[in-house]
């Protein structure tokens, strides 16, 4: 990539795409993991243009979307906010580089950012839930100094079948 990409705050008008960036990189890692039903399901729940417009904006507990912008497009999405099951956790709930940007730090800036507003909430440790068998995401996670910390039930409100059955959770002190 030639251009220097930076993160801002998302707005109304990147609502679509960012529905766009989400849907190719989960499509993406999750393909070859899960069957096509439950992906379809997927990129439905959590990836429509209407939810992502309706989750936008910053709330308590939760960041709001921050994009990364390369050449006036969005190449980068990341949204979080706090662990619904630790209250000295932030969470990343959100956290997808399109495909033909992966590689060039885009990802690593943008967790940067979502730590920066854990530090913000006053939060200790920053966790992220990785399908099993998502390897590139599992290696990002260790190499931005992230640790295994066991599994948890997968968070399956589409519906759990033709997926996993646990997240990997990784953990890291901030
Ligand atoms: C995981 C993801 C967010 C990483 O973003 P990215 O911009 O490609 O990653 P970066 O370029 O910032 O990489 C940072 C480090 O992660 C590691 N890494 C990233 N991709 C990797 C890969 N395919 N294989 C091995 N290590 C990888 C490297 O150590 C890299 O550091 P280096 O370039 O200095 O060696 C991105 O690949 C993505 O969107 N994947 C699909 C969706 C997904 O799995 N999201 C996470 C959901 S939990």
């Amino acid at each position: 990539m030639n251009v220097i990409p930076f993160l801002r705050p998302a707005t109304p008008a990147d609502a679509t795409a960012i529905a766009d960036v989400c849907s190719r990189a989960a499509r993406q890692a999750y393909a070859p993991l899960v069957t096509p039903d439950y992906l379809a399901r997927v990129l439905s729940h959590f990836y429509g243009v209407d939810r992502v417009r309706r989750e936008l904006a910053p709330a308590p507990g939760w960041s709001g979307f921050t994009v990364a912008q390369a050449d006036w497009q969005v190449v980068g999405v990341a949204g979080s906010g706090r662990c619904m099951h630790r209250a000295d956790t932030w969470e990343l709930f959100v956290l997808y580089v399109s495909p033909e940007a992966q590689g060039h730090g885009i990802g690593r800036l943008l967790l940067a950012h979502a730590v920066a507003d854990a530090r913000r909430a006053e939060a200790t440790h920053v966790q992220a839930a990785v399908m099993p068998g998502n390897l590139q995401a599992m290696r990002f996670y260790e190499s931005c100094g992230f640790a295994s910390a066991g599994t948890r039930p997968i968070y399956a409100p589409h519906g759990e079948e033709g997926g996993p059955e646990v997240a990997l959770v990784y953990e890291r002190a901030i």
